[in-house]
């Protein structure tokens, strides 16, 4: 498939990036600067080769990237989301557009859920989406570091969910040749406020037992 990552360039775009492209996709790094999403391209593209893998991949700005694709995720931190969506509105039409965005607050040590007015990033960004996208919630409990290291396989579990079936299944199917990943749907865009609010419940275990937890349900 063709996938843009917007904010491509960041953290947790990184393990999406490189297992995307050893999985045969077509990648499109989208940043506010063309320079620097050619340049992350690059780095990515050498470090693939090392593994034997010849990979499709673009840097662009994020708009153009949005144009390219079939499958667009929302890589951006939540307070510059919804803003980066409208500036991409003219290449967004009826794509799938995944969001792992969550909005969180640091308080001492400890990571608190810091949802905007709408109740949850996911229905933010739904608001500024045109109707024909299809949104889906994902990723948002999954560590970039971790990720990022491909020949670590992810024994975690990834709950999304989202209002269009399809739009999901597509989304199953890219989660699930990540290796060892498993999907499990949690239904409507409406249960994603409980899918963001566990990530700073994982990011302040990790500080306080210094661990590298994510969630598996058993
Ligand atoms: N990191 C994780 O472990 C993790 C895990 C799960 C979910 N998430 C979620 O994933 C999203 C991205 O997280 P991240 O850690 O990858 O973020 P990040 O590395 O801090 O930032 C990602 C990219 O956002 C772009 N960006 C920064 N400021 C911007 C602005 N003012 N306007 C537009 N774009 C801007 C930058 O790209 P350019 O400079 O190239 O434009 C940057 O490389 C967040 O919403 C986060 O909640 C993160």
């Amino acid at each position: 498939m063709k996938i843009s990552l917007l904010g491509g360039t960041g953290d947790i775009a990184e393990g999406l990036v490189l297992r995307w492209s050893q999985a045969g996709h077509e990648i499109y790094i989208g940043s506010r600067s063309e320079e620097k999403a050619q340049g992350i391209a690059a780095e990515y593209i050498e470090k693939l080769k090392e593994l034997g893998i010849e990979p499709k991949i673009h840097g662009m700005e994020n708009a153009q990237a949005a144009k390219h694709s079939e499958v667009i995720i929302i890589s951006i931190p939540p307070e510059y989301a919804a803003s980066t969506i409208k500036a991409c509105a003219d290449n967004i039409t009826d794509q799938i557009v995944v969001t792992p965005v969550v909005s969180m607050k640091k308080e001492g040590k400890t990571f608190l859920f810091d949802p905007p007015s709408q109740g949850s990033s996911a229905a933010e960004i739904n608001e500024v989406l045109p109707s024909t996208a299809k949104l889906v919630s994902a990723y948002h409990n999954l560590p970039a570091t971790g990720l990022a290291k491909i020949d670590e396989e992810l024994d975690y579990d990834v709950v999304i969910c989202g209002d269009d079936e399809d739009a999901k299944a597509v989304v199953t199917k890219l989660t699930e040749e990540m290796k060892n990943l498993r999907v499990l749907d949690a239904g409507p865009l409406d249960v994603s406020p409980m899918i963001e609010a566990i990530t700073p419940l994982i990011v302040s275990l990790n500080i306080r037992l210094k661990k590298h937890f994510s969630i598996k349900f058993v």
